[in-house]
């Protein structure tokens, strides 16, 4: 029996989970774990060895080190596609699975990932699915990585992102193994038009009702 909660936060590319789920763990202090760092890790660890993600990858993700996961290159769109094609493998989700239970061991944790809810913890005590409209997904992770909207080129840099979101979305979706869906009794939360403070506390009224606090 686990002495703290888990809380998964799943979601589809840049729908803002990450931003959600280390908020959340600070506000309840809780550990936090980015589960998708993992999937790019070992897809990163493919591009170098100069395989094709597709190719199998299992060996990489049974040794991942820390320094593999503390990268500075893992958020680049190409490391993103490539995660998303070793994440496809069975192997390489079963080598990554006892990693991420045991990251919530005694204390409890929030983890955002694809899968957190319904395979990872499908007992999870708190389940919150983030989406958003590809448009604005797409717009967020320009910014994110940088991009300068005002840039002559920017609309068609965001509408190049907004395809690369769908193909991922759609493979991540599509796959048999763990595929992206949402959890029965999960909380879905549409973040079109909210700033990540209202998801925020929206995220945390609900958890706190549920966990009886
Ligand atoms: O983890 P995920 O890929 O789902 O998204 P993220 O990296 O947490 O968030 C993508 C970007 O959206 C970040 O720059 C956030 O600041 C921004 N954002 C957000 O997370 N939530 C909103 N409601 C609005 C913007
Ligand atoms: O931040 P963003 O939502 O763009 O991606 P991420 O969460 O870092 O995940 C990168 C890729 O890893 C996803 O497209 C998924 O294919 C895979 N992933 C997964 O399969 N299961 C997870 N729990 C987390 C990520």
């Amino acid at each position: 029996k686990r002495g703290g909660p888990v809380i998964a936060v799943d979601g589809p590319a840049a729908a803002g989970k990450g931003t959600l789920a280390k908020r959340l763990a600070q506000a309840l202090s809780l550990p936090y774990l980015d589960t998708g760092l993992l999937y790019r890790a070992v897809g990163r660890l493919a591009l170098d060895a100069g395989q094709d993600p597709a190719a199998p990858a299992e060996a990489f993700a049974q040794k991942l080190s820390p320094e593999d996961l503390a990268r500075r290159d893992l958020r680049a769109p190409e490391v993103a596609q490539a995660a998303s094609k070793v994440a496809a493998q069975p192997a390489v989700r079963q080598a990554l699975v006892e990693t991420q239970r045991r990251f919530a061991g005694e204390r409890g944790a929030v983890l955002d990932g694809r899968d957190i809810g319904t395979v990872i913890f499908p007992d999870a005590d708190v389940k919150l699915f983030i989406t958003a409209s590809p448009a604005t997904r797409a717009l967020r992770r320009f910014l994110q990585l940088g991009g300068d909207q005002s840039a002559p080129n920017a609309q068609a840099q965001v509408a190049e992102m907004e395809e690369a979101l769908k193909v991922r979305d759609a493979a991540d979706s599509g796959r048999k193994t763990a595929p992206l869906q949402v959890a029965a009794d999960a909380q879905v939360i549409e973040t079109d038009t909210l700033s990540a403070e209202d998801v925020l506390a929206q995220a945390l009224a609900f958890a706190r009702r549920r966990l009886g606090q």
